[in-house]
C-alpha cells in the first residue's frame, strides 16, 4: 500500500481495513511504502499488520506519511518504481491518492504493475465516484468555522471572506457555502466579476442586512481581466501553490462598498484531525473493497462509490479530467441564497 499527495481523513481507515481483512481473511503479508511513491523510488517500507493498525480508525493523516513525488519526473523513476516493487516481491500494490497518485498508477498499469486505486482528496474533484473520503470531514470543519464566523461578523456588521481549498473544483466551497448560508460562494468553474459580487452585498445592507458571508475556494478566478493574480512555486505535477485569493477579494469588495471587510484563510485546517462517522464508513469500505478486488484478479481499476454502492471502475475513467460542480447544485440552489 502506499498513500500519495495531500494527506486527508480517512486515510487510516482506509490502510486499517485493508490489513484487517488481508490478514485475517486472506492470510496476506502487507507491507506500507512510506511518504508515497518516494517510498518505492528509495525502497522504504514497514511492515503493517493487525497490531500496527490498533486505534487507526478516528486518526487523521497516514501512518505511512506523503508526498508528492511523481516518478515520471525522475530520470529511470518508472522503471525503478517497477524494479523495487518486484525485488520486495509485492504480488500487488493498492495505491491511495488523488488524481496524480492514481495517474501515476495508472500509467504504471500500463507497464504491467498490479495495481488498486483507492479514491482520495478533500476537493471531491475526481472523476468516475460521486464522492472521496475526507469531503465530508472538509467541510463539515469549514461550515463550522463559517457559523462562528457570522457571529462575529453580525456583531460588528462586517464582510467575512472565508477561503476554503478546492484547486480544480469548488465542491467544498459550494456545499459549506449552502450548510453555512453564505452570501456569496466563488468557485474554480464560475469566474467571479468582483463589481456584481460588490453589487448584490450593497443590495443586501440595504435591505437591512449588513453581515455577509463570504466563501471563496482557492481556485477560484477573476473573469479575465477584471483583477490581478499572483503565482506561486509549483510541485513535481506542475501545481501552482495556492493560497491567498481570498485577501484580494476581501480588498476588491471593501473598496467597492465601502464596509468593513476581514479575511480568514482555513488552509490545512480543512485537512486535520479526526475524520467524520461518514468518512471513517466510506474509507473502510472502500479499503474492504479494495483488498477484495486485488483477490479477485483486478488490476488497472479503483473503487468508487457509485449509487451507494461500491464499484470497480477503470483507473482511466478516474484520472486526468477533474469532476466539477454540477451546475444544478451551485445554480439551482447555493445561487438562491446570494446577495
Ligand atoms: O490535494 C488537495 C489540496 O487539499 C488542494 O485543495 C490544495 O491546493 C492542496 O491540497 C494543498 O496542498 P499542500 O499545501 O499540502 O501541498
Amino acid at each position: 500500500m502506499l498513500t500519495g499527495g495531500g494527506d486527508c481523513p480517512g486515510l487510516n481507515a482506509v490502510i486499517r481495513a485493508v490489513v484487517r481483512k488481508g490478514e485475517r481473511q486472506y492470510d496476506d503479508e502487507l507491507v506500507g511504502f512510506l511518504d508515497g511513491w518516494r517510498g518505492v523510488l528509495e525502497r522504504r517500507t514497514t511492515m503493517l499488520d493487525v497490531e500496527r493498525c490498533r486505534g487507526l480508525l478516528p486518526r487523521g493523516g497516514t501512518i505511512l506519511g506523503t508526498s508528492r513525488t511523481n516518478p515520471y519526473k525522475v530520470d529511470g523513476g518508472p522503471q525503478a518504481a517497477l524494479d523495487n516493487l518486484r525485488a520486495e516481491r509485492i504480488d500487488a500494490l493498492i495505491a491511495i491518492g488523488g488524481d496524480d497518485t492514481l495517474g501515476v498508477a495508472e500509467k504504471l498499469a500500463g507497464e504491467g504493475l498490479v495495481v488498486v486505486g483507492v479514491p482520495k482528496t478533500i476537493d471531491n474533484d475526481l472523476s468516475a465516484t460521486e464522492v472521496t473520503f475526507g469531503f465530508d470531514t472538509a467541510v463539515q470543519i469549514a461550515s463550522d468555522a463559517i457559523d462562528r464566523l457570522h457571529t462575529t461578523a453580525e456583531s460588528h456588521d462586517r464582510v467575512m471572506v472565508v477561503e476554503v481549498m478546492g484547486r480544480h473544483a469548488g465542491w467544498i466551497a459550494t456545499e459549506a457555502g449552502i450548510a453555512g448560508g453564505a452570501a456569496e460562494i466563488l468557485i474554480p468553474e464560475e469566474p467571479f466579476d468582483i463589481d456584481a459580487v460588490s453589487d448584490r452585498l450593497k443590495g443586501r445592507h440595504e435591505r437591512g442586512r449588513y453581515a455577509s458571508l463570504v466563501v471563496v475556494a482557492e481556485g477560484a478566478t477573476p473573469v479575465e481581466g477584471t483583477m490581478q493574480l499572483q503565482s506561486g512555486e509549483r510541485d513535481a505535477f506542475g501545481h501552482v501553490r495556492l493560497g491567498g485569493i481570498a485577501n484580494l477579494v476581501a480588498k476588491g469588495i471593501e473598496d467597492r462598498t465601502g464596509f468593513e471587510t476581514r479575511v480568514t484563510i482555513l488552509g490545512h485546517l480543512q485537512r486535520g484531525g479526526t475524520p467524520t462517522a461518514f468518512d471513517r464508513i466510506l474509507a473502510t469500505r472502500f479499503g474492504i473493497a479494495a483488498i477484495d478486488a486485488v483477490h479477485a484478479g483486478a488490476t488497472g481499476q479503483m473503487v468508487a462509490l457509485q449509487a451507494g454502492a461500491i464499484v470497480l471502475v477503470p483507473l482511466s475513467d478516474a484520472v486526468g479530467q477533474a469532476k466539477t460542480v454540477d451546475p444544478d447544485l451551485y445554480h439551482g440552489v447555493a445561487e438562491v441564497f446570494f446577495g
